[in-house]
């Protein structure tokens, strides 16, 4: 109601403002308050506020609530029309010191023009105390993600998951969350029973000498073939599960070798790419899925099936597909998991947001595990969870990705391509002669690790993506490469005006920003805006937004590096004279730049 609803406070003093404001979140405050007083009758108007785009004529920002207004007031017989909206709300609109002017303008948009001076002192705020995050109510949120399976092959959907996973710890963590990294390994079930009859065979003394398996993936597929061939060893095979599950403890030792070695290649993955994650798979859940299963049947949620136990989102409707929550052989499955996991999540770490990373393919399964979660009453109110999917990834032939041989494609050697491939580029560009092996070596994976994770990042995660080295490798166009290129020119530049950071900052001190080319002024503007898509961003969970973001500070500069000199040499090159504001221009582009970089998980180099 219109009693209880607490007005917004405002920003009335610059001064007042660090670098890490929100623009949009302050101009939809600003908004709130002209349009509940220009209206004070109407309950939850509709507050609409956009980028107006690239079109100066529309200003920075737009107000874009007159026209739904006036629908509403029409609707209750109210005579009017959007301009009138529109000059009612103007009318009513605080002073701001963000707010240069405001027009209304065609059918009844409001045309928001920024404050030069409010945008300068917000940059010079950047440049003194670096790229800060907006204040947000700090919250535990629990991250699930990468989460290959134990045995089985770590494929590009596990690198999907990882890298997109990743970015989303990175954004949050830089928001100040808890955040808690979650690893959900398929390391539990049937398939560990042949793995340990054959593990049992072939390293007998398993117990005192570890098992020099080199390659448990051909060890899986050799017990596979047993398992489907010998009739004696899928017997045992079973009777092995058995062992296992009742806490055996040779058997429990056995399935900890065999975890082990799959972790230690997973692990060669993640240092790569510099991934943190905790392990927490499957198995960890065991000891509380009788009691979970208890609570359930107690409760009356589970229904006979088949004599499976299944579990229902939707008991009236029976909508969508249940959960197999007890198998007919009394076993558990990737649903009991789950469901025991959401409760450990709410319960025991008090998460309040549940993030989970997988392919598409999996979102009903999530679907569902959120509604029996709400059924049974683990998740309450608000609480949700909220699954990250993404389609598959095609190679060039968009087809399912397969290596030239039709395997599927093992990633550390996608990697390792990867290497050989972005050093060719270095040494194609003749890079291996002007800088040391070390900068080479650190260009070379800079490079090759950032165009893999930037080529999946840029893309709307929801999308099948088409692998391709040649597209990710391009320096022209919106890739890593072309990226990490225009950070270490725009860092060049003040090195080649031998400017040294402190001088910056004095010089900031004395004079402060002038954004006075239009193309200045534009690149201001964007540079305004980091606090903004980051929220966006850490809400919607689409990393793509923040690429383009890159990508559109990237180009803005350009444009105005090229109409603006921030250094003029003589015919002979000598240095006559340095623009200071433009050099901080630049400082802080780069600031914004890495930042976003830094969260993309992609690491930047002073010189490639
Ligand atoms: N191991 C699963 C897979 O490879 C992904 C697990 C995702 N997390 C979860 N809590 N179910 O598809």
């Amino acid at each position: 109601g219109l009693e209880s609803r607490k007005r917004p406070k405002l920003i009335t003093d610059i001064s007042s403002v660090e670098g890490n404001v929100c623009l949009l979140d302050e101009l939809k405050n600003i908004f709130e308050i002209a349009i509940t007083s220009a209206y004070p009758n109407l309950v939850d108007p509709p507050i609409v506020l956009t980028l107006s785009g690239n079109n100066p004529k529309f200003g920075d920002y737009q107000c874009n609530s007159a026209m739904p207004i006036s629908h509403l007031l029409k609707s209750m017989n109210v005579s009017t029309n959007p301009r009138e909206v529109a000059n009612n709300i103007l009318n009513k609109t605080p002073t701001s010191p963000l707010i240069e002017r405001i027009e209304v303008a065609g059918a009844g948009f409001l045309n928001i023009y920024l404050n030069k001076k409010f945008a300068e002192h917000v940059l010079n705020c950047i440049l003194q105390y670096g790229v800060r995050p907006p204040p947000v109510k700090r919250e535990r949120v629990i991250v699930d993600f990468s989460s290959p399976n134990i045995a089985k092959e770590m494929h590009v959907g596990h690198l999907r998951s990882t890298i997109i996973g990743d970015s989303i710890c990175r954004i949050l963590e830089f928001l100040n969350h808890d955040v808690l990294r979650l690893n959900h390994l398929g390391d539990w079930g049937t398939q560990f029973g042949m793995l340990i009859a054959h593990l049992q065979d072939q390293f007998p003394d398993y117990k005192t000498c570890s098992p020099p398996i080199s390659d448990l993936q051909a060890f899986y597929k050799e017990s596979k073939k047993r398992f489907d061939e010998d009739e004696e060893f899928k017997k045992r095979a079973y009777s092995c599960v058995v062992q296992l599950q009742s806490g055996q403890p040779d058997y429990i030792a056995a399935w900890k070798l065999i975890c082990e070695v799959s972790r230690r290649e997973f692990q060669k993955i993640y240092d790569r790419l510099d991934i943190r994650i905790i392990d927490r798979g499957e198995s960890f859940y065991q000891s509380r899925m009788d009691a979970v299963v208890k609570e359930l049947k107690d409760s009356g949620f589970l229904e006979e099936d088949e004599g499976r136990l299944i579990m229902w989102g939707d008991p009236v409707t029976h909508e969508g597909i249940p959960l197999t929550v007890v198998k007919s052989d009394g076993g558990y499955t990737y649903d009991t998991s789950d469901i025991t996991a959401i409760k450990q999540r709410v319960d025991e770490e008090k998460g309040d947001r549940f993030i989970y990373v997988t392919d598409a393919g999996q979102y009903t399964h999530f679907v569902t595990i959120d509604a029996c979660a709400r059924r049974a009453g683990i998740l309450k109110n608000s609480q949700k969870i909220e699954h990250v999917g993404f389609g598959v990834v095609l190679g060039e032939d968009k087809k399912k990705f397969k290596t030239r041989s039709g395997d599927t494609v093992k990633l550390i050697e996608l990697l390792d391509e990867g290497l050989k491939r972005s050093l060719d580029k270095l040494v194609e560009k003749g890079r291996d002669k002007v800088l040391t092996p070390e900068e080479l070596k650190k260009a070379q994976e800079a490079v090759a690790y950032g165009c893999i994770k930037y080529a999946d990042l840029s893309h709307n995660r929801v999308n099948d993506y088409v692998f391709s080295f040649d597209k990710m490798l391009d320096d022209k166009g919106n890739t890593a490469v072309y990226l990490l290129y225009a950070v270490t020119r725009i860092r060049s530049i003040a090195r080649n005006a031998q400017v040294s950071e402190t001088k910056l900052l004095e010089e900031a001190m004395k004079s402060g920003f002038k954004l006075e080319h239009v193309t200045e002024w534009k690149l201001g503007k964007v540079l305004l805006r980091f606090p903004e898509v980051i929220l966006k961003v850490a809400n919607d969970l689409y990393l793509h937004s923040l690429c383009e973001y890159l990508y559109e500070i990237s180009s803005t500069f350009t444009e105005f590096y090229d109409k603006c000199y921030c250094i003029q040499k003589d015919k002979s090159g000598n240095i006559v004279d340095i623009s200071y504001e433009r050099l901080m221009l630049c400082e802080v582009t780069a600031k914004v730049m890495e930042k976003c970089l830094e969260i993309l998980g992609i690491k930047t180099v002073s010189k490639m």
